[in-house]
C-alpha cells in the first residue's frame, strides 16, 4: 500500500546515533568500560537490517549474476601479500599534529575542509585549485609542500585556533599482530585492510576449479581492519569494519566498458534498496590509490555532507602481477577466443558492509505527517524497505484476555518459520504500533474480538498507517512477498 504521507527535512547525525541506540541497533563497542573509539557494536535489530544488506549484496553479486562466484578468505594472510600489493609500502595517510592542543589530523582532510569552506563561501573555483594542488603534492610525495600548503591556506586547529603545526608524516594504516607462540619467534602478520588481496591470491584455485571463462567475477563480504588516524562520523569511518568486494577479471582492452557498467549496475543497487536518486551522486577520484587507474566513489548524502560509500576501481593487472612477481607462480589467463596467454585486468566494486548500513539507516529515519486538518498526525518512522526491515511483521492481541493473546500467538509461531516476526501484549495498541515505526516494522497484525469468529485480522500498514481485514490464512503469502530480498533483486 502506498504512504499516504508528507515528509518533514531529515535528522541530524546526532539524531541518527541515539536513535540507532535507543532501538538496539548499534551501540559503542564495550560501552561498559566508556567505549573504544572507532569501533562499534551491532544490537538486536542492527544486527538483522545489516544482515539482510549483506545477503542481499551476495545475491545480487552471486546468485543475479552469470559469472560471478563467491568466497570467503582468511582475515590473516602471508606477509608478503601487503608486500606485493603496496600496503606495506604505500597504505599511508599523511598526518599532523597541533603542539598547542596536541590532537592529531590526517593532512589532506584538513585541506579537503578547507575546500569545501570555499565552496560554500561561494568559491568553488579556489576549493578545487586547492584539491588539484594537494593531489599534485601527495602524488609527489612532497610532505613538506603540503605543510606549506597548510600554512598558507591559514589552517588552525579546531581546538587550539593556532597554526602551531608539526612536519606532516605518512602513518601506515595497517594494524599488526604476531603469530606464533614463543615472542622472540613469532613472525607479524596484518590483519587484513582490504578483503580484495583475499581474492586476488585465490584467483588461479577459483578460475581452475569453477573453470571460469572470463569475463568473470570473484565477490567476498568480510571483515577489515585500518588504524585509522581520525576516526569519526560514527560507524562511517572504523577501526574494525566490514567490506562487500568485487572483482570482475576481463581481457586487458575491455577495462573501460566493465569499468562503466559496473558503475551504473552499482548506482542501481543503492536506488533498488530505497535510497532517493538525489541524496546519491558519483564523484570521480583526483588523487589514484596506488593501485587503481580510474575511480570513481558512489557517495551518499549523509548529514555531514556527500561521502563516498562505494568505489568502483579500475585496478588493470597491478595486483595479480605483483603476486605473480613476488610468489614466483604464474598467474596467467588462457584465452582460448584470442589464443593468447595474458594477466588479466579487473574491475573492483567495494562497498563498506557499514557505511551502506549507515546510509540506509539515515535515508531511512523520517517523521511522516499522516491525515489531514484536525486528524493530522505526525510520526517518526524507520521507512526501511520491507525486505530489509528487522522484524516484519509485529502480532500484537488487542488486549490480554478472551483468548487474544493464544490467538495471536497461533498466528506468530505459525509466520516466524516465513519471516522475522515479534510478539507482543504489553502496552496500549497505540504505544506498540509507534515502537514498531520506529524499528521499521513494515506490518503490524492487530488480533481483535473479530479474529476470533472469522479467522481474519487487522494489518496496519507503517508508512501510511492505513489499515485492511485480512484472511489469516493468507497473512504469510501477502506478507511473505512483499519482505522478500527477491523484490529488490528483480528492479535490479
Ligand atoms: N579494495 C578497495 C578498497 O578497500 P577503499 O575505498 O579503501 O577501497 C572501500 O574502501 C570501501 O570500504 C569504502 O567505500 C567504504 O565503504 C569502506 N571503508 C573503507 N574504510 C572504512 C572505514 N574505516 N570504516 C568503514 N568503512 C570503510
Amino acid at each position: 500500500m502506498e504512504a499516504q504521507a508528507t515528509t518533514t527535512p531529515t535528522f541530524e547525525l546526532k539524531d541518527i546515533i541515539s536513535h540507532a541506540k535507543e532501538y538496539g541497533f548499534v551501540f559503542p563497542s564495550s560501552e561498559l568500560y566508556d567505549g573504544l573509539q572507532a569501533v562499534y557494536d551491532y544490537g538486536q535489530n542492527g544486527v538483522q537490517l545489516k544482515n539482510n544488506l549483506k545477503q542481499l549484496w551476495w545475491k545480487a553479486m552471486t546468485q543475479a549474476q552469470q559469472s560471478i562466484v563467491g568466497i570467503d578468505a582468511s582475515i590473516f594472510m602471508h606477509p608478503l601479500t601487503w608486500k606485493a600489493s603496496g600496503h606495506v609500502d604505500a597504505f599511508n595517510d599523511p598526518m599532523i599534529d597541533n603542539k598547542d592542543s596536541k590532537k592529531r589530523y590526517r593532512a589532506d582532510q584538513l585541506l579537503e575542509t578547507k575546500a569545501e569552506a570555499y565552496a560554500e563561501a561561494g568559491t568553488p573555483e579556489k576549493g578545487t585549485a586547492l584539491l588539484h594542488e594537494m593531489a599534485r603534492l601527495l602524488d609527489a610525495n612532497d610532505l613538506a609542500g603540503v605543510r606549506d600548503l597548510i600554512l598558507a591556506e591559514d589552517i588552525r586547529c579546531p581546538i587550539s585556533g593556532t597554526k602551531n603545526w608539526t612536519d606532516v608524516r605518512q602513518f601506515n594504516l595497517m594494524f599488526s599482530t604476531q603469530v606464533g607462540s614463543v615472542a622472540e619467534d613469532a613472525d607479524v602478520i596484518y590483519l587484513r585492510p582490504e578483503t580484495a588481496q583475499g581474492i586476488f591470491v585465490n584467483y588461479l584455485n577459483v578460475q581452475k576449479t569453477g573453470r571460469m571463462k572470463i569475463p568473470f567475477g570473484i565477490a567476498q563480504i568480510g571483515k577489515a581492519f585500518r588504524n585509522e588516524i581520525v576516526a569519526r562520523q560514527f560507524t562511517f569511518r572504523m577501526r574494525e569494519f566490514e567490506q562487500m568486494e568485487m572483482q570482475f577479471f576481463v581481457r586487458p582492452g575491455t577495462e573501460g566498458e566493465w569499468y562503466d557498467h559496473w558503475k551504473e549496475q552499482r548506482m542501481r543497487f543503492h536506488q533498488a534498496i530505497g535510497i532517493a536518486p538525489g541524496h546519491l551522486r558519483y564523484h570521480d577520484h583526483e588523487k589514484l590509490a596506488h593501485y587503481a587507474k580510474a575511480a570513481v566513489d558512489v557517495e551518499y548524502k549523509f548529514p555531514f555532507g556527500f561521502k563516498e560509500i562505494e568505489g568502483i576501481h579500475s585496478r588493470t593487472d597491478f595486483d595479480l602481477k605483483s603476486h605473480q612477481e613476488l610468489s614466483g607462480k604464474k598467474i596467467q589467463y588462457f584465452d582460448n577466443e584470442l589464443n593468447q596467454n595474458y594477466i588479466p585486468y579487473v574491475i573492483e566494486t567495494s562497498v563498506g558492509a557499514d557505511r551502506l548500513f549507515l546510509a540506509t539507516f539515515c535515508e531511512a529515519l523520517k517523521t511522516v505527517v499522516t491525515g489531514e486538518g484536525e486528524q493530522a498526525r505526525e510520526r517518526t518512522i524507520l521507512d526501511l524497505h520491507p525486505a530489509l526491515a528487522p522484524v516484519k511483521a509485529a502480532i500484537l492481541p488487542l488486549t490480554k484476555k478472551d483468548g487474544l493473546p493464544e490467538k495471536g500467538e497461533a498466528i506468530y509461531k505459525a509466520l516466524r518459520t516465513e519471516f522475522e516476526c515479534y510478539f507482543e501484549e504489553k502496552d496500549s495498541i497505540g504505544k506498540r504500533y509507534t515502537r514498531q515505526d520506529l524499528i521499521g516494522t513494515p506490518f503490524c497484525i492487530a488480533v481483535d474480538h473479530q479474529s476470533l469468529e472469522d479467522d481474519t485480522v487487522t494489518v496496519r500498514h507503517r508508512n501510511s498507517g492505513q489499515q485492511e481485514r485480512l484472511p489469516i490464512a493468507a497473512l504469510a503469502d501477502t506478507i511473505g512477498k512483499q519482505v522478500s530480498l527477491t523484490s529488490i533483486l528483480r528492479n535490479l
